[in-house]
């Protein structure tokens, strides 16, 4: 199959992890006899610095003609104290906005060679497989105004939390749809004691659970379901949720595999292109070390193979392929462990890439 794939690296040790996962990606080509074309474009703090604005009109464009996006991770010191519209964050939200990207999945399973570095039990997190639906294009995020007021004559500030029912429906009913392929539970989550928003929320997530007999549908309030990710995880199958809620409980969820560089993302819209990226940021605190773990990147790539381009056994076979290195006992230092083989980003990189090869030849 031919492919167009637009990569935007971004900053920091997104364009560290992005290297690697286009390593992959082309080892993956060579072993499946595909053809992946990666053209690139900017976002975030590099186009600010090159362009003056965190997402140039032709780096949408260039996104709109493929038929995949890849992105690394937006932000930095260095832009953290510019006005709004030049802050790299703000090229994340327009281009999730541009291509319409309402779902953002972010699955979050238990790997057994890595429980010990997570500070949970092992019997706590062992067999955890939750995946978070986070709305994405509503919100907080995105509310007008959003803005520094006055009132009375003092400083004063606002933020709108806004969403449309039909907004909520669509990505409600994406989880249920995704429940219906996994374990059956779709957990709602909310703070419909305190805010109208959620009340609406929940009156949605009952309506469309009438057309999903089949899948059993839990209301719980967000501040008891951050409680209940850490003390009984695996109670929890599909868990949807408005944007703000979500962004939060999935950097905790992280915790439960043993690192935020451990979970990718993939993003969801209409019709395409979906966009993949790790849920992890651009981790200024490390960057230009060689040292970021690869990982979510990596299976952010392998989300891409199965839900953009249907290549189930191809995306398995990256999957497999972390797996095994991850079980051989390679570490980038992220990930707390003793006595393993620690290797730097590109290392673990080489590993995965080695490991998907001489699989195939063992195959073949
Ligand atoms: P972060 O996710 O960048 O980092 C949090 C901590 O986790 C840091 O200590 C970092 O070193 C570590 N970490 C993150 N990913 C890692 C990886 N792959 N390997 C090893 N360690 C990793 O969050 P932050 O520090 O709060 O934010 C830093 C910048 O990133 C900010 O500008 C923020 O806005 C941005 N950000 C961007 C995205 C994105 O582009 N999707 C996501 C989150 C944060
Ligand atoms: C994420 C990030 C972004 C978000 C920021 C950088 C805008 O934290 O992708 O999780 O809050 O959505
Ligand atoms: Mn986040």
């Amino acid at each position: 199959m031919k492919k167009r794939i637009a990569v935007l690296p971004g900053d920091g040790i997104g364009k560290e992890v992005v290297k690697g996962a286009i390593e992959i990606l082309q080892a993956v080509a060579e072993r499946f006899g595909h053809q992946f074309y990666f053209q690139y474009g900017k976002i975030g703090g590099e186009a600010i610095d090159a362009v003056g604005t965190p997402l140039p009109d032709e780096t949408v464009e260039l996104c709109k003609q493929s038929d995949a996006v890849l992105l690394g991770a937006v932000g930095g010191y260095k832009w953290e104290r510019q006005p709004v519209h030049l802050r790299p964050e703000r090229g994340l939200l327009k281009i999730r906005k541009d291509l319409n990207l309402f779902a953002n999945l972010r699955p979050t399973n238990y790997y057994p060679s890595l429980a010990e570095s997570s500070p949970l039990r092992n019997e706590v997190i062992e067999g955890v497989d939750m995946v978070m639906v986070r709305e994405l294009t509503g919100g907080l995020y995105f509310g007008k105004p959003s803005e520094r007021t006055k009132k009375n004559g003092e400083d004063a500030v606002v933020d709108t939390l806004f969403y449309q029912r039909k907004e909520m429906q669509r990505v409600i009913k994406l989880a249920f749809e995704l429940a219906k392929t996994r374990k059956g539970k779709v957990t709602s989550v909310d703070k419909a004691n305190v805010l109208e928003s959620s009340r609406m929320w929940r009156e949605v997530a009952e309506e469309v659970g009438k057309e999903y007999p089949e899948v059993v549908l839990e209301h719980m309030l967000v501040d008891n379901a951050a409680m209940q990710m850490i003390k009984k995880p695996k109670q929890f199958d599909v868990v949807v949720t408005e944007n703000m809620f979500g962004d939060i409980l999935s950097d905790e969820a992280s915790v439960l595999t043993g690192s935020l560089g451990m979970l990718p993302s993939a993003s969801l819209s209409q019709n395409g292109p979906y966009l993949y990226e790790p849920i992890h940021g651009s981790a200024p605190d490390i960057e230009g070390k060689n040292i970021a773990n690869p990982i979510a990147m990596m299976l952010s790539a392998a989300m891409m193979l199965r839900l953009s381009f249907g290549m189930n056994e191809e995306a398995e076979a990256v999957e497999q392929a972390v797996n095994q290195v991850l079980d051989a006992g390679y570490r980038t230092p992220d990930i707390m462990s003793f006595a393993k083989k620690k290797v730097s980003t590109t290392e673990m990189v080489e590993e995965v890439k080695a490991t998907l090869l001489d699989n195939a030849a063992i195959l073949n």
